[in-house]
């Protein structure tokens, strides 16, 4: 699995040269392509923009690394980041990109399928920031895997870009296999969908700066 197609974007959410969440971002997008997928791969640089701005986006001054984001996350079915903790929380980065690109419509986290992994240097490798950034893309209707994966001490678990701990390793594995499961049976069998996934927020509409998937999809 997945038996039918399904494109994932992939990337780590830090910049830096050697990064863990970078290796980490590339053993998903191999065991996503071991399970059939379809990955796209990106990076941080990719997505690259100042400081959001109220005025710049009014003037029409969207950074090309957003309307990057953007393009790449319509062009895939699903996403799988792998993101730094910083200081107890999500990497500010990660977070800038994620307000830009929510003001396009239709927004494009909506409805979007979302993985999330960490890995650190700590011996929670990570995992505090990852329940932040659950609140935004959540806030914005997207459906992210209730499994996460966070890598601790990850300075000396990751060894040749895979993860030494052979259960650990079997954990990803399964992790990584069991949320593109769930993406495909979204993307292909809508039926079963909404017994699957139920999203929960607060009604979306009027008031509530969050896109209507039935006015603005006309679903
Ligand atoms: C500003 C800053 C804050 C950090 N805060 C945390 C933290 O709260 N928890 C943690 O596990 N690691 C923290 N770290 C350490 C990072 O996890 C470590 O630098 C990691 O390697 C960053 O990810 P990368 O290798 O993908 O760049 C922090 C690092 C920086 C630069």
């Amino acid at each position: 699995m997945p038996h039918e197609e399904l494109r994932v974007l992939v990337f780590g959410a830090s910049r830096r040269q050697g990064s863990l969440n970078a290796t980490l971002a590339e053993l998903a997008a191999r065991t996503a392509e071991n399970a059939g997928a379809i990955v796209d791969r990106a990076s941080m640089d990719d997505f690259d923009a100042p400081s959001y701005d109220g005025d710049d986006e009014a003037a029409g001054r969207v950074p090309d690394g957003i309307h990057e984001l953007r393009r790449r996350l319509e062009a895939n079915d699903a996403f799988i980041i792998a993101s730094p903790e910083y200081n107890g929380s999500m990497c500010g980065a990660l977070k800038n990109v994620i307000d830009w690109t929510s003001r396009f419509r239709p927004q494009p986290f909506d409805e979007r399928h979302g993985l999330l992994l960490s890995a650190s240097p700590s011996m929670a490798g990570g995992n505090r920031g990852l329940c932040a950034l659950r609140v935004p893309f959540e806030h914005l209707g997207a459906r992210i895997f209730p499994d996460m994966f966070s890598l601790a001490a990850a300075h000396r678990g990751l060894v040749d870009g895979r993860i030494a701990d052979e259960a650990l390793g079997a954990r990803f594995d399964k992790t990584v296999r069991a949320f593109l499961s769930l993406a495909e049976a979204a993307k292909h069998y809508p039926c079963i969908k909404r017994a699957w996934v139920e999203f929960l927020g607060e009604p979306p509409g009027q008031g509530a700066d969050r896109v209507d998937p039935v006015v603005e999809h006309g679903a």
